[in-house]
């Protein structure tokens, strides 16, 4: 039997409510010739699902995406065998079909996975979409340099951790912005950053400009909203932005695009500052990045110059749960959820 969440209706402005999703129990599907019948091991929860889903372009019916790690029950597929590994993008379902005419999500096609070379779980973290977006947009559009400020938001999480670090080999001074007090404590203990701030400390603009006296030369957007309004005042003339993301403002009920909000805030520091911002979509730099992303990366992990947290969730029924709480703080670190613990 395979069992998965559909999405029931296209929601409402706003957060994921309980009615947005429907639970289905069916049969397993049967693979055709070209493709193999997967088993999802981890699920990967990630804030751009909810803009898929908001906008409508992930229609009701279908089956909620989310990219995978999963094992291969059965094979008629040239290229994979029974028991082999796979990055891939079942969605939120026990079992799913991977090869011909199943249609993947673009731009990351499946591949192969070994296990004795990282852990399964990094696929979907630091060692696939969210380390190639901290990549992407810390050292290919910002390139932070010694002595520099960098300022990161979202800090302690998937891509944040990520991005910081990448900041700190590159000799730069960096500062976080999270949220919980254990959040704050481990991006200054474990990630190694030289100092960390809470947006929720009641004087949260204050607290930042104590942390960043020489001012900010790269910020890292993940948040928008109170968090950004915060960085603004504090960006040196010719900064540069990563337009990574914008969670605190993806329930925006307002009807104007929240992208479309945040450069209106900001436009007026930018010109002024003549400050650059980079829009960053990581699908962009798959072609162009990825295989030399992972080969530094892969060195990285072995030499432990780069650390991860990863913030598993057990059962896939847990889903809707672990994704709205993701979307609204409640993580710690990269959201994964254990489908089969392999
Ligand atoms: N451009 C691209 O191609 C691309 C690719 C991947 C991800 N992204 C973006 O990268 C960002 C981070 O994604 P992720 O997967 O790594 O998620 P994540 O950081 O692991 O989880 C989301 C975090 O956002 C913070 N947050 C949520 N609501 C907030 C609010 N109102 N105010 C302040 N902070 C808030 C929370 O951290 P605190 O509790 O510390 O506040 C939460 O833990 C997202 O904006 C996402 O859309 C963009």
């Amino acid at each position: 039997m395979n069992q998965q969440w559909r999405l029931a209706r296209t929601p409402a402005a706003g957060w994921p409510t309980d009615g947005d999703f429907e639970w289905i129990e069916l049969s397993a599907p049967e693979p055709r010739a070209g493709q193999c019948l997967t088993e999802t091991l981890y699920l990967s929860l990630d804030p751009y699902q909810w803009g898929r889903r908001r906008t409508g372009a992930e229609p009701p019916g279908s089956v909620c995406h989310g990219r995978t790690v999963s094992r291969v029950l059965q094979s008629r597929h040239p290229d994979y065998q029974a028991g082999d590994y796979l990055f891939n993008t079942n969605g939120w379902q026990r079992l799913g079909l991977t090869g011909a005419g199943v249609t993947d999500f673009g731009y990351m096609q499946p591949r192969r996975l070994d296990p004795k070379l990282a852990p399964l779980s990094s696929a979907l973290g630091v060692m696939g979409m969210l380390g190639l977006t901290a990549y992407a947009g810390m050292l290919v559009q910002c390139q932070p340099i010694a002595g520099e400020t960098v300022v990161v938001s979202a800090a302690s999480g998937g891509v944040g951790q990520i991005a910081g670090q990448l900041a700190k080999l590159a000799g730069a001074r960096v500062v976080g912005i999270a949220g919980d007090p254990k959040k704050v404590a481990f991006c200054k203990t474990r990630l190694g950053f030289d100092d960390c701030v809470s947006h929720l400390d009641p004087d949260f603009p204050e607290a930042l400009r104590a942390a960043c006296p020489d001012g900010v030369d790269v910020y890292f957007e993940n948040v928008g909203g109170k968090v950004f309004e915060g960085v603004l005042p504090r960006l040196n003339a010719k900064a540069r932005i990563t337009l990574c993301g914008i969670i605190a403002q993806y329930g925006d009920t307002s009807g104007q695009s929240p992208r479309d909000t945040w450069l209106a805030v900001g436009e007026p520091v930018f010109r002024a500052q003549k400050i650059q911002v980079h829009p960053l979509f990581v699908g962009d730099f798959v072609p162009s990045h990825q295989a030399e992303f992972l080969a530094l990366m892969g060195d990285y992990l072995q030499q432990q110059k780069i650390v991860y947290l990863e913030d598993f969730r057990a059962g896939l029924e847990v889903a809707p749960t672990a994704f709205t709480e993701m979307l609204r703080g409640g993580n710690f670190g990269k959201t994964l959820v254990v489908v089969k613990d392999p």
